[in-house]
């Protein structure tokens, strides 16, 4: 099916195969269509069908609360089922020069891992390597469980042939009754990607603060590894905060401490506990770890006071932490807009 794209700017005309959503499609040719969330809750993706006929994959989706006008509709939720004529109000260009561009894949479920109660790691063997960067994530289909979820990766490299996920359970939810229940390792899953411009360059020239909330850590370890890998700490400054509810609920912790090790003094890392006061063993067992109470937002902001010089910060997790950051870093903390990146795990 073609489909011909009415930007601001100008117009696109891409290919769409049958069954792919309009997004996935045009991403997939190198058309930076407009999206945050690739799985239907944010209404980013929002346009307005011109003529033809499209199939609304999920009716039910959060973010058609954002379509206002006849018409509109969520290019991550629905298909072409003929050719089509579809109008987007944003400026859409072609996608840079050396992007990773993102494509269709698949992958086998490997080495899943209860890291706590409710959070598990696993890794996904790709059927073909996968250039992505730092800090972007891919949607991923699970057997049997109905749309895409988005997830971050936790490890950087090039032409990965793994991608490792850390992912928290939201109960009752599809993904994690299907990820939860056991015996997923050799499960095959569908993917797309990579996704997401809250992305670390090492020619970023700036200090880092990661504000992350429960599992939005995931993307800030791809980061810290990619920063890692090229020395970035050597010249520059890194703050990360991760907040939990209880000491409970803490993970990635060694390999947090393992990098603030490899770094002395350059980056540190702050856990943030809610939900109540800073057990003494967090600190015994963690010493290279400062830990702190409140929420991660609020414990951020008292800990960076007079250090915004020259930072971008990268911020993910639940929407409320992820907007309580966003809040603090723009009235408190005067950072520009362009220097808070973030992933919203709606
Ligand atoms: C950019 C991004 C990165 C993320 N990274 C991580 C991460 O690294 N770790 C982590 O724990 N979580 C991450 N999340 C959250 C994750 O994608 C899931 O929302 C979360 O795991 C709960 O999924 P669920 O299926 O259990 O819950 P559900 O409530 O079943 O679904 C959650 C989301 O899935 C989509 N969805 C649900 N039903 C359908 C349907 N029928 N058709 C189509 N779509 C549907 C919607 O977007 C919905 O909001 C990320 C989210 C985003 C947007
Ligand atoms: S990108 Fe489609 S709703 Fe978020």
């Amino acid at each position: 099916m073609r489909v011909q794209l009415n930007a601001r700017n100008r117009a696109y005309q891409f290919e769409a195969d049958p069954g792919a959503r309009i997004l996935y499609a045009g991403l997939a040719q190198g058309v930076h269509l407009p999206y945050e969330c690739g799985s239907g809750t944010c209404g980013t993706c929002k346009a307005r069908l011109v003529s033809g006929e499209i199939d609304d994959l999920w009716p039910a989706a959060a973010g058609r609360k954002y379509l206002k006008q006849p018409g509109e509709f969520l290019m991550c939720q629905c298909v072409a089922k003929s050719d089509c004529a579809v109008e987007v109000a944003n400026f859409v260009y072609h996608m840079d020069p050396g992007a990773c561009t993102p494509a269709f894949g698949r992958g086998t479920v490997q080495g899943p891992k209860m890291l706590t109660h409710d959070v598990i790691s696993f890794s996904v063997e790709l059927d073909r390597p996968l250039d992505f960067d730092a800090g972007q994530f891919v949607v991923m289909q699970m057997p049997g469980v109905p749309g895409f979820r988005g997830y971050s990766m936790v490890n950087f490299e090039r032409a990965a042939r793994r991608l490792d996920f850390v992912v928290k359970k939201k109960p009752g939810g599809g993904a994690s009754e299907w990820l939860f229940k056991g015996g997923i390792g050799g499960q095959q899953v569908e993917l797309f990607g990579p996704l997401g411009a809250a992305t670390f360059f090492p020619n970023l020239g700036r200090n880092i603060l990661c504000i992350a909330g429960g599992s939005g850590i995931a993307g800030m370890l791809a980061i810290l590894s990619r920063a890692g890998q090229e020395h970035y700490f050597d010249q520059y400054s890194g703050y990360v905060f991760f907040g939990v509810r209880t000491y409970r609920d803490t993970f990635c912790l060694d390999e947090l401490a393992q990098l603030v090790r490899e770094f002395p003094g350059k980056l540190q890392v702050t856990v943030a506990l809610s939900d109540e006061d800073v057990p003494d063993r967090a600190a015994q067992t963690h010493p290279a770890l400062k830990f702190d109470t409140g929420l991660v937002h609020e414990v951020a902001g008292r800990h960076m006071q007079g250090k915004y010089q020259n930072v971008r910060a990268y911020l993910a997790g639940p929407p409320p932490a992820v907007d309580g950051a966003i809040r603090m870093l723009l009235l408190q903390a005067r950072l520009t807009a362009d220097n808070i990146r973030y992933d919203k795990f709606s």
